[in-house]
């Protein structure tokens, strides 16, 4: 303990921790990408493959990522590099916080710019500047998404400068109960005015046959994504860590909470889909500007559309402060600056990335593709080498103490052999679906 007192902040209490994780997890992946693949994806079968992929993976690697960070206390390159080297290792493990990183640093960048867009909708259609009223064009051209990335940046620097207690926690702690309580609003409102028995046997009534391996892959990688896990995010989070925190439970209350907060969006946004005869596969056009124009025709629907994009701000706000501070205490480590000048300098580099993809088109979705389909599970994947067969036994069991040894067997046996094993395919997968090898077109072909 003594390295993490001498290096890192720690968090002043375990709900403040649980409100930040909770908060990075929490977002626009959330809001949308669940909702939008569950529909997609073959309804409760792809719920069902959902949950598996966090039970037996995602959960793991996420109690892993947190005892990495809490085992050293340093900065999620160090602390990697470190437990290696203590394993007798090479220090170049290491390059698991560097993967990490460098994969937070590309997701902010691409995140940023779609945050902007919400806030921009959200604006629009509380003003009526869909249908030409005041607002209208606030999200024309480029400069004008360019204006909302700046702002939206702003306010994640503005956060993450001030550090670990005046800034995350003090935002977290306020901006997550307000969240909360808002979803459980907005989800009873469009129960009960919406088309919610469509909604629920759209969202729940098993379509197994639609189940492929592109299911599968969807499934993986909306789970690594939405716990925030392969880009050193939860390392860091983990580094604030207190060696008391009984990381097998709170991870699970991180993972359940994601999950909650997932099916209750799906059950806040189909109804009213349903409702209006809205097409469910529109993807991110259904959840930013097809819903919001249908509100302003149901009761109460301008506070209704006000609190909904406030909402998804507060969720992607909470997440991109996660990633910024991955950058902001791995730079304060390595170049010296404090950590005002680091959140400064290196959200700015977010920034000038996030607005080169404004300006050069099919920039984003590169980003988007190499951070979410290379950059992710091979950071989970060296997270779970590095904690399953890097590190020795020993190690990892003291950073779960609580846990029984089964529980500390299962936990090994998962990150040891079936998250390996689950990534990679995932990994060879997600390469197939854009470079097209045939794999995925085989696969099918046999399943069905
Ligand atoms: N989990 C966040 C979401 O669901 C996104 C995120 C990914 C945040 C990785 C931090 C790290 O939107």
């Amino acid at each position: 303990m003594a390295l993490a007192a001498a290096g890192n902040p720690q968090w002043t209490s375990r709900f403040a921790f649980l409100m930040a994780a909770i908060g990075s997890a929490v977002g626009l992946g959330n809001l949308w990408g669940f909702p939008f693949r569950t529909g997609q994806n073959g309804g409760s079968a792809f719920v069902l493959v959902y949950l598996l992929c966090v039970l037996l993976v995602a959960y793991p690697i996420l109690m892993s990522e947190l005892m990495v960070g809490r085992h050293k206390g340093l900065s999620a390159i160090e602390s990697t590099a470190q437990l290696a080297k203590d394993s007798g290792k090479s220090a170049n493990w290491g390059i698991v916080g560097v993967v990490g990183v460098f994969g937070a640093f590309l997701l902010l960048t691409t995140y940023s710019v779609i945050a902007g867009q919400v806030m921009a909708f959200g604006v629009m259609s509380t003003t009526g500047g869909f249908s030409g009223g005041p607002g209208a064009g606030l999200y024309d051209g480029t400069l004008m998404p360019l204006l909302w990335h700046t702002i939206f940046m702003a306010m994640t620097i503005f956060v993450v400068a001030q550090g670990l207690h005046n800034g995350i926690e003090r935002f977290v702690t306020i901006l997550m109960p307000a969240f909360f309580v808002m979803l459980a609003g907005l989800c009873i409102y469009s129960l009960v005015n919406g088309a919610s028995g469509q909604a629920l046997s759209y969202l729940f009534e098993p379509r197994f046959d639609e189940v492929t391996p592109s299911v599968v892959l969807a499934a993986m990688g909306q789970a690594f994504f939405s716990l925030s896990l392969g880009c050193a995010t939860m390392i860091t989070y983990g580094t604030f860590l207190s060696q008391d925190e009984n990381i097998a439970s709170s991870g699970g209350l991180i993972a359940g909470s994601d999950t909650l907060v997932a099916v209750i969006s799906g059950l806040m946004i189909f109804p009213i889909v349903f409702a209006f005869d809205l097409d469910p596969a529109q993807g991110f056009g259904l959840m930013f500007s097809a819903m919001p124009a249908v509100f302003t025709e149901m009761p109460g629907g301008a506070f209704i559309g006000a609190t909904f994009f406030v909402l998804a701000l507060v969720a992607a706000l909470t997440s991109a402060i996660s990633l910024l501070i991955v950058a902001a205490i791995a730079g304060q480590n390595y170049t010296g600056l404090g950590k005002a000048g680091s959140a400064i300098v290196f959200g700015g580099a977010v920034w000038l990335v996030g607005a080169a993809t404004i300006f050069i088109s099919g920039l984003g979705a590169n980003i988007d593709f190499f951070a979410n389909s290379i950059a992710l599970p091979v950071g989970g994947l060296l997270v779970a080498v590095l904690v399953g067969w890097v590190a020795p036994s020993a190690a990892m069991r003291g950073e779960l103490p609580h846990a029984s040894d089964r529980l500390f067997s299962a936990w090994r046996f998962l990150v040891r052999y079936v998250a390996p094993v689950a990534i990679t395919i995932t990994l060879i997968l997600g390469l197939d679906q854009r470079f097209g090898f045939g794999l995925n077109r085989a696969l099918a072909s046999l399943t069905g």
